[in-house]
């Protein structure tokens, strides 16, 4: 008797493809970010501690620089760093940073944000701003990368090993540690309140069980997919946080699925790309709760109207007890309630599916697009 063991069915837990199991992995690697990070005193990350905290109390401005998913975690991170740290922040892409002749300064700090820690071009942004004396904070997926190895300090996430094209775990342990970030400098700065630094780490403590349940959608967006194999273009619309994550539903759906696809911020509609809403035209769109926020929650609601009444078929991902959408979306998908900063992390993982079914459907390679490579070492 011998007994069949298949190496590569057993990386994957059993899972099709690496990329499914990275999306079933995200309860473990939000919890695995924030592990050790947060105590009674609120959050503390001991390689920030390192760097003293003078000289977290003098800066001025944070810019964050990455490419791909890591710079849609980064946009998603800014709102929150700048508003718990009351600090500006900007998002650049790696690959546009120096060539822009950037203002820098001592007090400047730049946050890379890198799965892989070798990208090239996120690299070579780090070593420009290194040379001009800035303080540099790598947030990083990969013990003693190159990245993290240059920097001044190193903020792992631990997602875990990532072997799909797609990032999915990562994104959102980088979200995670860029949200630790923002709360550690909000607490040294002296920006945030003690109760925002609790109601925050409270979030923190029930957000691997609401991952868990976003995950569950997968069943309802794999018939979604199903019927939507032959789309040949696909939009998403969100607000805030939700525009990041936007940007992210539509690359996920470009890489694995080759479906033209675009993210919009919802306001930028009536600038333009409303008028690319056709009969049929799939809309994906990330409704902001409207208990928490329910000015952005009315306006989107508005825009989800506009789009219906133009002839979109509205896929609309909201928070469960919302039945304000119900009249206009021709699908629903619901999620657990969370404050609006930790709504991104719930809402990317429909699409994360979305995007692999996808792809599945149209008899792709999930794990290993066309042209694409997991870690890009040249500039
Ligand atoms: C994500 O799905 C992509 N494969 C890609 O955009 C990636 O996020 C980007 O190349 C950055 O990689 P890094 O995080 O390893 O620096």
């Amino acid at each position: 008797y011998e007994v069949q063991w298949d190496a590569d069915a057993a990386d994957k837990g059993g899972w099709s493809s690496f990329m499914a199991k990275e999306i079933n992995d995200q309860p473990d690697a939000v919890e695995n970010t924030v592990r050790g990070r947060v105590s009674e005193r609120g959050v503390e990350i001991p390689e920030l501690t390192a760097l003293g905290d003078e000289r977290l109390a003098g800066i001025d401005r944070v810019i964050i620089i990455a490419c791909g998913t890591a710079a849609y975690a980064g946009q998603v991170g800014a709102y929150a760093i700048e508003q718990w740290a009351r600090v500006p922040v900007d998002v650049q892409l790696s690959h546009e940073f120096r060539y822009r002749d950037p203002v820098l300064s001592e007090r400047t700090m730049v946050i890379s944000v890198s799965q892989s820690g070798e990208t090239m071009d996120t690299l070579m942004a780090v070593k420009y701003a290194l040379e001009r004396g800035v303080t540099t904070v790598s947030v990083c997926n990969t013990q003693s990368a190159t990245i993290p190895r240059e920097s001044d300090a190193a903020v792992y996430t631990h997602a875990g090993p990532e072997v799909a094209v797609a990032s999915t775990k990562a994104f959102v342990a980088q979200i995670t540690a860029l949200y630790l970030i923002g709360l550690h400098l909000g607490r040294v700065r002296g920006t945030l309140s003690a109760e925002d630094q609790a109601r925050a780490v409270e979030q923190f403590e029930t957000l691997p069980a609401k991952v868990r349940e976003a995950v569950d959608t997968h069943d309802q967006i794999a018939q979604l997919a199903h019927w939507m194999a032959d789309s040949r273009s696909v939009l998403f619309l969100g607000r805030h946080v939700g525009f990041p994550i936007a940007l992210e539903g539509a690359l996920k759906l470009k890489e694995i699925a080759y479906i033209h696809a675009e993210g919009f911020a919802a306001g930028e509609l009536k600038h333009g790309p409303i008028a690319l809403i056709d009969h049929g035209q799939p809309v994906f769109v990330l409704v902001p709760s409207p208990r928490t926020s329910p000015l952005m929650h009315s306006k989107v609601v508005s825009n989800i109207q506009e789009i219906r009444a133009r002839g979109a078929r509205v896929i609309a991902i909201v928070e469960v007890g919302d039945t304000a959408v119900l009249p206009f979306a021709d699908d629903v998908i619901r999620l657990p309630l969370a404050d609006p900063f930790f709504e991104p992390l719930l809402q990317v993982i429909p699409l994360q599916w979305f995007a692999l079914e996808l792809s599945t459907a149209k008899g792709l390679d999930v794990d290993q697009p066309r042209n694409l490579a997991k870690s890009v070492t040249v500039e």
